[in-house]
């Protein structure tokens, strides 16, 4: 990949002459669904697949983005003199919103620079692409503009700030921190609310973390993904009235079930729920996970699909398909769908010597009742952002 962007560099802009390159991982959710902007845990890890760039700075104000995975629209220009989002920049409006969050900081940006990316993670699979997009062009920022007081936090910080506020989607900060924060061999157990976080080793002796891509992504994602989330604000104002919370991870499931009358309507009722029982679980699946108890682990993996499908309505049929299909294989320590959902993919710790009966049998359910045929990736915890 590294050499592919080089060469495509030197072809595009002259010669490759003190060009750097980059990578940014992508990431895969273990548990702590729709937690992240309610104030909750959440427990993702970074992937060592992502996305990569050669990047190097010009002496004007002219940006060039070029992706290789779209390489039908070819170059696309801007400016630092105009980092307004329109539709017609596709793609970069990622990283023109990232470069725009930086001079919003107060960052000193002084010339434009000419990028080309490539990246491994399957397109719309729901394994944050756009995430890891963010928080590489913010290490690319970094490294170009000598900007060495800005932190791995920050720059997650900053992927979320232009997401929310220049691509109109509200996400939390989950994917980006999983993205800028990655340890090999690690998940990571966040805070949402604090953003103190822990590193856990997932250390599965003889299973693996399997991510099976539906190949569906339902249309309206971002609206409905912005909805849930509204949804969740107005439960809390209402939960307000009654018990002394600054977000919905600060109840207990306890509380919550004292508290749920104050809330006026049974679907807010609902996707609240999801986010109280969903932190509890987050938690305790992690300190489960110290004892070493990955049987209780997927218990709590598979409870938590129930909740995003009954509750939150944030499955699918598809994905509803391949986890409780899963549920049924021997050796299938856990599965659930990850990520935002309404498509993408489901997370499972399978077995060693259970992956290839789980990949025959998911394949042949999901084609049976769904017409479809999943992808299977075996993924592998990696580090963050790097530049090599
Ligand atoms: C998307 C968002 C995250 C998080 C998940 C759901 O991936 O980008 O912030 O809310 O959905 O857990």
């Amino acid at each position: 990949m590294k050499q592919q962007l080089v060469d495509k560099f030197a072809e595009l802009f002259g010669d490759a002459e003190g060009v750097s390159t980059y990578f940014a991982p992508g990431r895969v959710n273990l548990i702590g669904e729709h937690t992240d902007y309610n104030g909750g845990h959440v427990f993702p890890c970074a992937l060592t697949i992502g996305t990569y760039a050669a990047a190097r700075k010009r002496n004007d104000r002219t940006i060039n983005f070029y992706s290789i995975n779209q390489s039908g629209r070819g170059l696309i220009t801007t400016s630092l003199d105009d980092l307004t989002p329109s539709d017609a920049a596709g793609w970069t409006n990622y990283p023109k919103g990232v470069v725009w969050a930086f001079i919003g900081r107060g960052l000193e940006i002084p010339t434009g620079f000419d990028m080309v990316i490539g990246g491994d993670i399957p397109a719309g699979s729901g394994l944050s692409s756009s995430a890891s997009l963010e928080v590489l062009t913010g290490f690319v920022l970094r490294d170009l503009y000598d900007l060495h007081d800005v932190t791995n936090i920050d720059l997650a910080l900053i992927g979320q700030y232009s997401e929310n506020n220049y691509n109109g989607m509200n996400c939390g900060i989950m994917d980006q921190f999983a993205s800028a924060m990655g340890k090999k061999d690690n998940a990571i157990l966040l805070d949402c609310a604090t953003l103190e976080y822990e590193y856990a080793p997932i250390a599965l002796k003889d299973a693996k973390i399997v991510v099976t891509n539906s190949k569906v992504k339902h249309s309206l994602v971002d609206s409905a993904y912005n909805e849930r989330r509204a949804f969740c604000e107005k439960a809390l104002e209402e939960l307000q009235t009654r018990v002394n919370v600054k977000t919905l991870g600060d109840l207990t499931e306890e509380e919550f079930e004292a508290n749920k009358d104050a809330i006026g309507d049974e679907v807010r009722m609902r996707r609240a729920r999801h986010a109280v029982y969903e932190n509890r679980r987050t938690i305790r699946a992690v300190e489960a996970l110290k004892k070493g108890d990955v049987a209780e682990f997927g218990k709590l993996m598979n409870q938590s699909h129930v909740s995003l499908r009954d509750d939150y309505e944030s499955s699918c049929p598809e994905c509803d398909v391949l986890a409780e299909e899963a549920w049924k294989i021997d050796g299938v320590i856990g599965s659930r769908i990850t990520g935002g959902g309404f498509g993408g993919c489901t997370v499972s710790i399978v077995r060693d010597d259970a992956i290839d009966v789980f990949k025959e049998r998911i394949t042949a359910a999901y084609k049976e009742k769904c017409s479809l045929t999943p992808e299977f990736y075996v993924v592998s915890i990696g580090d963050g952002p790097y530049k090599d």
